[in-house]
This record gives C-alpha cells, sequence and structure tokens, in this order.
C-alpha cells in the first residue's frame, strides 16, 4: 500500500488565559481530520502550540512586575489543559519560546538577508514613549495613542523590511493556478480585493524597541516582527534549519493549515511570501474557517463581558457535559466555512436531540433488548427481509459519504452521513416492532436478525463516529465486545459471528432537563461576573496604620514554617493558587491570592509562612486550611515571606 503522510496545522495560539470556546473551533475539526486521516492509514503530523512573542506579552508581563516567562507559563499550561479535556491528539505542541524554533527562525532571517530579500530602511510612524509603541496616522484615536490615549510623537526607526511587493504577481497567479490553495474561494476574492488588487508594500519585519521577540543575527538591535516568527513555526517544528531536519523532509509541503478567517492575509500573502523568497515548496491548503459568533459578533475575549449569560469556558463545558459533547457540537452545528451562533440552548439541543435521543437511544434500547430477549449474547445473522437491505446499504454506504465530506473538510456533512444512519436505524425499530416479535416463538430467528442488524448498523456507526467523538465510541464497542481499536477496515456488514456478549449501557449521554440547565447555567455566570465586577482594591499609598496590640494578642496568631509540595491554579480563577503545604507532620489545603505572581511550578518546593490557626474556609470552591504570609508594594505586587535561613516545615514563627 502506497505510504501516506498528512500534516495538518491548526494556528498558534496567543496565550491570553481566557479561553473561550472558540478558540476550540479551530483545534477540534483539526483533531477530527487528523484522527480521520489516521485510521485512512496515513502518517498524521499534527502541529499545534502558542505564539508567545511580541509587544502585548511583553507589556502585559511588565505591568505586572513578572518576566514574560513568568507571564506565559501558566497560560500555556491552562491551554495544554484545555487540549487534554477535549482529547485532542496533537503530535507536537510548539512554542515560539522554544530553543530550537528561535535558532531556526534566526537561520531563517539570515537566508533571507542573504538573499537580499531583507533590506534594512527607515520605518516612521507615530510613537507614544510610555507604550514604546509605534502607530500608523490610520491606527491613532484622535491623534493620540490608541492604547493609553497619550501624546504621540512622529518619529523614525530603523527597521529591517521583506520586499513583499513583489511577490504580488506570483500570488495572482497561485491563486489562479492551483485553487485549492486557498479554501473556501470566497476567501480568495478577499485577499484580491482587499489586498492584492492595490498591490503590496514591503513589510516591516524588525523592531528595536520590541525586545521581547526573537533577535537577528546579522544585527543584534533588531528583533524579529511576531508574525514571521510565528509563521515560521510551520517548518521549524520539523526541524527545518535545525540540526535534524527528517521530519521536515517527510511532512513538508503541509496537506493543510487550518486557520481563522481572520488571518487568512498572513496565511495566504505573507507565508507563501516568505517560502517563495526561501525557495522553499508552498502548504497545499490553506483553509479559513469562520467564526463562533456570540450576539451577532465574533466570539472573543472582549465580548465575554457583554455576553456573559452564556457559558463559555471549556472547562466548565467539558466538566458539565463532556469531551464527546462538546467536540460534536463544534463539528455539527456551524456550517463548514461560514460563521455560526454559539448559545448554550443550541449546544443543549444538539446533545439531547441527537446524541441523548438518536445515538444514546438506539444503543441503549438494542443492548437492552438483546439482554431481554437473548440473554446478553448476539444473535446470529439471518436472512435480509423487508426493511433490512434499506438499513444494510446506508450503513454500508456510509462510509464513502463521510469519506468524500472529509476530503472537502466538511465535518457537518460528514456527521449528517452518520447520523442519517442512526435515524434510519431507529426507525427500523418501529418497523420491525422486536417487542412483538418476542412474544411470538416462531419469530425468535428474525427477532435475533432484526437486533443483529441493529447491532452492526451501531457498530458501523460507531467507528464511523471516531475521528469526531472520543470517549463515547470506546464504552459502546466495548458494551458490544468490539476491541476499541477497531478501524475502517472492519466496515463491511457481517463482522458480528454471533454468540458476542453484549452489556446492556447505561445512557451514553443522559438526557438534559434545558429549562433547569438553562437556569442553572444563568446563575452560575452571574455568580462569576459578580465576582469579577469586585472594584479592584485601591492603590496603596502607605499601608494603614493599625491600632497597637499587647502580645498576648499577637501571640493569639500561630505562624509556623511550611513547606509546599504541590500546587495548581484555582480553576475559573485568574488570582487564586491551590497549594498543598506540608507543616512538621501535617499537610494542609491553602488557597492565597498570588497567581499573578507566582506560577504553580515556581511555588513548589518554596519555604513559607503560613498563619495556621485561622478558621478553614472555601475559596472558589477549594478548602483553605491556613494563610500564606506575603509582603505588598504600594502597586500591589506580592512577594512571599520566607525565613531567611532554610527552616524545617513545622517551625513556629514569633
Ligand atoms: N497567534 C495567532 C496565530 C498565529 S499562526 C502562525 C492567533 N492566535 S489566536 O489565539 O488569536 O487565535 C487562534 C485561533 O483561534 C485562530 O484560528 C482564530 O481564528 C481562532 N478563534 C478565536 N476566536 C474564534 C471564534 N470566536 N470562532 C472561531 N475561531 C476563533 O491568531
Amino acid at each position: 500500500m502506497e505510504h501516506k503522510t498528512y500534516y495538518i496545522t491548526t494556528p498558534i495560539y496567543y496565550p491570553s488565559g481566557n479561553w473561550h470556546i472558540g478558540h476550540c473551533y479551530t483545534t477540534v475539526i483539526c483533531d477530527a481530520l487528523a484522527r480521520f486521516h489516521r485510521m485512512l492509514g496515513e502518517e498524521v503530523f499534527f502541529l499545534t502550540g502558542t505564539d508567545e512573542h511580541g509587544q502585548k506579552i511583553e507589556k502585559k508581563a511588565k505591568e505586572r512586575g513578572i518576566t514574560p516567562m513568568q507571564f506565559i507559563d501558566p497560560l500555556v499550561s491552562e491551554l495544554k489543559d484545555v487540549w487534554r479535556l477535549l482529547d485532542i491528539s496533537y503530535d507536537k505542541f510548539i512554542r515560539t519560546t522554544d530553543e530550537d524554533h528561535v535558532k531556526a527562525v534566526q537561520e531563517i532571517y539570515r537566508r533571507l538577508y542573504e538573499k537580499g530579500e531583507i533590506y534594512k530602511a527607515e520605518y516612521s510612524g507615530w510613537y507614544c514613549t510610555p507604550c514604546e509603541s509605534f502607530w500608523t496616522e490610520s491606527q491613532l484615536k484622535d491623534g493620540k495613542c490608541p492604547d493609553c490615549g497619550r501624546e504621540v510623537a512622529l518619529e523614525k526607526e530603523e527597521s529591517y523590511f521583506f520586499r513583499l511587493s513583489k511577490y504580488a504577481p506570483r500570488l495572482l497567479k497561485l491563486y489562479e493556478d492551483a485553487p485549492e490553495f486557498l479554501q473556501p474561494k470566497s476567501r480568495v476574492n478577499e485577499m484580491v480585493n482587499n489586498f492584492l488588487k492595490a498591490g503590496l508594500q514591503d513589510l516591516c519585519v524588525s523592531r528595536t524597541s520590541v525586545k521581547w521577540g526573537v533577535q537577528l543575527p546579522f544585527d543584534k538591535k533588531h528583533y524579529s516582527y511576531v508574525w514571521v516568527d510565528a509563521l515560521s513555526n510551520y517548518i521549524t517544528a520539523l526541524g527545518y534549519a535545525g540540526a535534524d531536519d527528517s521530519l521536515y523532509k517527510k511532512f513538508w509541503p503541509a496537506d493543510l493549515h487550518m486557520v481563522g478567517k481572520e488571518i487568512v492575509r498572513f496565511h495566504a500573502i505573507v507565508w507563501p511570501a516568505i517560502l517563495m523568497a526561501l525557495g522553499e515548496p508552498l502548504p497545499k491548503q490553506v483553509y479559513g474557517h469562520g467564526w463562533l459568533l456570540i450576539g451577532g459578533d465574533k466570539l472573543s475575549k472582549s465580548k465575554l463581558d457583554a455576553v456573559k449569560a452564556e457559558l463559555t469556558d471549556p472547562y466548565a463545558l467539558v466538566k458539565r457535559y463532556g469531551a464527546d459533547a462538546v467536540r460534536y457540537f463544534l463539528l455539527r452545528e456551524i456550517p463548514f466555512g461560514s460563521d455560526g451562533t454559539y448559545t448554550n440552548e443550541s449546544l443543549l439541543t444538539r446533545i439531547n436531540s441527537d446524541l441523548a435521543n438518536d445515538l444514546g437511544n438506539l444503543v441503549s434500547r438494542t443492548s437492552a433488548m438483546i439482554g431481554q430477549y437473548f440473554g446478553g449474547t448476539m444473535p446470529a445473522r439471518g436472512r435480509e427481509e423487508g426493511p433490512d437491505g434499506e438499513l444494510v446499504a446506508m450503513a454500508e454506504g456510509a462510509f464513502a459519504k463521510v469519506r468524500a465530506a472529509m476530503d472537502a473538510l466538511d465535518a457537518p456533512t460528514a456527521l449528517e452521513a452518520i447520523f442519517a444512519v442512526i435515524a434510519r436505524a431507529n426507525k427500523y425499530i418501529d418497523e420491525t416492532t422486536p417487542w412483538l416479535l418476542a412474544k411470538d416463538e416462531g419469530k425468535r430467528s428474525r427477532l435475533g436478525a432484526v437486533l443483529y442488524n441493529l447491532a452492526e448498523s451501531i457498530r458501523i456507526c460507531t467507528v464511523l463516529l471516531k475521528p469526531f467523538l472520543t470517549q463515547a465510541p470506546v464504552r459502546i464497542l466495548e458494551s458490544f465486545s468490539c476491541p476499541a481499536d477497531m478501524g475502517f477496515e472492519a466496515l463491511g456488514f457481517g463482522y458480528f459471528k454471533g454468540g458476542e456478549k453484549v452489556e446492556k449501557l447505561p445512557p451514553v449521554f443522559p438526557r438534559i432537563d434545558v429549562k433547569k440547565e438553562l437556569a442553572e447555567v444563568a446563575a452560575l455566570v452571574a455568580a462569576e461576573r459578580k465576582a469579577n465586577e469586585r472594584p479592584a482594591p485601591a492603590k496603596q499609598q502607605t499601608p494603614q496604620k493599625k491600632a497597637p496590640i499587647g502580645i498576648d494578642e499577637f501571640d493569639k496568631v500561630e505562624i509556623r514554617v511550611g513547606e509546599v509540595i504541590a500546587c495548581e491554579k484555582v480553576k475559573k480563577s485568574e488570582k487564586l493558587l491551590h497549594e498543598t503545604v506540608k507543616i512538621g507532620e501535617e499537610v494542609r489545603s491553602v488557597v492565597s491570592g498570588i497567581a499573578k505572581f507566582y506560577t504553580p511550578e515556581e511555588m513548589v518546593g518554596k519555604k513559607v509562612l503560613v498563619v495556621t490557626n485561622l478558621k478553614p474556609a472555601k475559596l472558589c470552591g477549594v478548602l483553605s486550611e491556613g494563610m500564606i504570609l506575603c509582603a505588598e508594594d504600594e502597586e500591589g505586587r506580592l512577594s512571599l515571606v520566607s525565613p531567611e535561613r532554610d527552616m524545617p516545615s513545622g517551625g513556629s514563627v514569633r
């Protein structure tokens, strides 16, 4: 058999925190495609990661008085948690701060510079000194810095430019000669009409004012422009311009860069031009998908506050409904290529109608009937009669439909084809009325044949569902005594021999009471909003003086040395860390508001001072049995207070 490879990428994500279900859209689609191609027997490389450089991050870290890495690390772990929860089967998670990537980007810049594709010139723009930012005339807000509203001055900065302008004709030709390069077709029109027709300008690809980036090897004052750094990840992840480029040789050019429509221009203009300049092959396809909308706008961090009535946090959603339900909604509900709307209600409706009613009922009814009428043993295949042929043909024909849809990257249509078989099987139960057949001993073999046909249809649909859902298929296959790794080789009708054990499954997707659930979610979201609305503590000028106390009063406070032995972020809170602290022989759970200043990894191993006789309290649902002492400066920045010399945990403080 021909050895086929499939290289698929998601964009690399800005570590912004506040992950929402819209962020999961690109990655879940890519995961379904990756799983589908693996099941076709192809060697798949599925890449995702984080885009960690640039001004925004430099600035945010500075505002918090921490290093960019201290700012980024916890957000990257959060993102990885989201992907773990959603069963995202990536083969590599690249971070643009990875040493290999940084070195390869430097090599890419060097090559472009040596080829004369990058040249030095002057960049002029409006400079905001406090923000260290250049702005173009049109970016200014009432002539002032759009970020901080302060005065700006016209300044010039020496920069390197990439000769993007000369690639306009080649890009136009590319879209014409290879229509599959940029899909859907509407994106080509956007690129041509909005950008290429007017001609391209050379692209400024270095900054001297933003130092959180890749330093240019031929001019150390300059740091890379974040998009060149970010786009390069698609090849540096494979070892391009590095010590071992065997993966690059194997997988490049990528089969698919899947991206949201707002970043198509970087992928369909800047990226191919860079590759052309490097003399490397172009990706086979860039697909610009639509957005998940909420209240008519793109679901985004800034919109979240306005639409708090909807639950959009992937942690909370997966916890409430399971990974399969969230994946299914994203893959099924949004017409591919166009925008789709997210509401809690539409998610719940999908879960109830498709997963609980159609799929869940079919599975539980069939397994229950095999249990009830055949003692949980699969009956033998019978002679075809009545509606059997139609069901068998539909089940056997589903793969071709799923394949055609997935070749067109159209997951909703693929799922529709599978659910059409599920609907047909449910109708088949009503037509064949197994409960009546069971009453007539003479119809026992017909009853067996009916249940056999249902079980086979379920098995085939379940195998076909494996790229889309990751948990229910395993449970269903196992309850029908099929191996969990059953693949597309087993799609022919007639796999069961008869005699296999069939277990009755509890509902795979319990039905949700939509009204009750929506009310609960609304209450949850309102409580969360209230918590976030609490005014930030006023800037402390000088610590407030407190009334004098006697030593006996101070003695009431018990402070002891503790060692942090484990630590994690409190989910749903930006501020709280949950530490496990060893205090002598005792181990306590402590919650403290220091997440903006310490990462969980940093906390582990630290000796801290803990107030140990405070009454226990629950913070965001997590038990806190003590308070870790911190010093605070006038900006509200916190620093842990630790014994100046190493002290054993449990030691008292007086
Ligand atoms: N860092 C850049 C990409 C660099 S690729 C070399 C970036 N990151 S992002 O975090 O802002 O977005 C990551 C992906 O999430 C993008 O594909 C974006 O379109 C997608 N989405 C973010 N919000 C979305 C919706 N509301 N709906 C659908 N996808 C959305 O862009």
